[in-house]
């Protein structure tokens, strides 16, 4: 008796833990929840732990989430590097003797996550597989060890290496079919590296593509439609992006209530506040009834410039840097709070003569592409990656 009132307080507890209230027209909103407890117990214990035992915790996940390069029939898998920066490459053993390319950076906010890990490695076999391609899943280094502007210099290093004679002769690569990747952080990372090797002419070639996906892309507006319609969503909250802003920026993180509230940005040069208008730059059906919330300017703070640096928000670029870079896929989720980042940017290489597909899922949410390996797969994130295949098939 005493066993089942203990087990049925357990069972209401962990209820409790899991359950969220969740917006309607979210994909299988329960299996969001589970991932949700799952991302916020690990948050929870990173917070609660100090630096040394994050270490450590980071270390425990790794054994449970890491998994070896492990070849079979259909793939040669290698932990290689490029320029220094390891690399995880799968190669296809039979197929076309010259292969299409794709570098990949994962997500994780600049913080977190592997090419190692099982999702991102289940991912890239089946783009490997998928589409008779070569495909580098590269770990840059990550905070907070190495902040900004390291990741993204490692990120170039290994991509101006993809882009080199070395490399397609060595990963028998098409040097004309080659593509730049990433999700979230990793998107950010993809999106700026693009940008200054589209800028770069004495490179032997460039990328054919970008793709996106649900990259995140500024970090002078904390309150676009989509922070505020998805604030309370898993698994990205507007607080948790705005710690891993100031953690890759290497930034106060007492600034944190500061950049929530959209103090450190008002009083933006109007040229870039342009780049950044999402009452402009998204559709309307898209950011709805939302408007810009009203900023005390007598509290604002003091601006960091890293905070204007393109290569850490790439959604900055002036036009004509825009205008170099390659066709580009973008993909967003409904509810996501960078939802919006994608749009702005998706929108602005349009205008700036980019060839976009802008590839909106409506009952999608931050990360579901790469948790649809989980066992708690969703059907968003099993539709999701066919998208993103189908469109490099077709485009690369
Ligand atoms: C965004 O653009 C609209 C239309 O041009 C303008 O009315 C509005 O003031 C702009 N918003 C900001 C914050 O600059």
């Amino acid at each position: 008796m005493r066993l089942n009132v203990t087990a049925a307080v357990l069972l209401s507890a962990a209820a409790y833990y899991v359950y969220l209230p969740l917006p309607p027209g979210v994909c299988e909103p329960w299996k969001l929840m589970l991932l949700d407890a799952l991302f916020r117990s690990f948050m929870t214990a990173r917070d609660i732990l100090g630096l040394k035992q994050v270490h450590l915790l980071n270390h425990v996940v790794s054994l449970v989430e890491e998994v070896p390069a492990r070849s079979c029939s259909a793939l040669h898998v290698t932990d290689s590097a490029l320029a220094g920066i390891p690399t995880r490459v799968y190669r296809p053993r039979a197929g076309q003797a010259l292969k299409r390319g794709v570098l990949y950076f994962h997500g994780g906010g600049w913080a977190l996550g592997s090419a190692r890990m099982r999702s991102y490695d289940l991912l890239c076999r089946k783009m490997a597989e998928d589409l008779d391609a070569v495909i580098m899943s590269v770990d840059y280094g990550l905070a907070p060890e190495s902040v900004f502007p390291a990741p993204y210099l490692d990120a170039l290093s290994a991509s101006r290496s993809f882009l080199s004679a070395d490399t397609w002769d060595r990963f028998g690569l098409d040097p004309n079919r080659l593509c730049i990747s990433g999700d979230s952080a990793g998107g950010n990372l993809a999106a700026a590296v693009t940008q200054t090797l589209s800028s770069d002419p004495s490179l032997p070639t460039q990328p054919r593509v970008q793709a996106l996906v649900y990259p995140v892309l500024q970090a002078l507006d904390f309150q676009t439609s989509s922070y505020q319609q998805n604030q309370a969503v898993p698994i990205l909250y507007r607080p948790v992006m705005a710690r891993f802003w100031l953690q890759y920026l290497d930034a106060d993180p007492l600034l944190e209530p500061s950049i929530l509230n959209n103090l450190h940005s008002c009083a933006l040069d109007p040229i870039t506040r342009s780049k950044i208008n999402w009452t402009v730059l998204v559709p309307a059906h898209i950011r709805k009834h939302y408007r810009p919330i009203a900023v005390d300017t007598s509290t604002g703070a003091e601006l960091a410039p890293v905070f204007l640096d393109v290569r850490a928000a790439p959604l900055l670029a002036d036009d004509v840097v825009l205008s170099r870079t390659p066709k580009a896929y973008i993909l967003t989720c409904e509810f996501d709070i960078l939802r919006d980042d994608g749009m702005m940017y998706a929108r602005r290489l349009r205008d700036a003569g980019v060839t976009v597909t802008s590839d909106h899922y409506d009952d999608g949410f931050h990360g579901c592409m790469v948790f649809a390996n989980l066992p708690m797969m969703s059907s968003v994130g099993r539709r999701s990656m066919e998208g993103f295949i189908r469109w490099l098939d077709q485009n690369l």
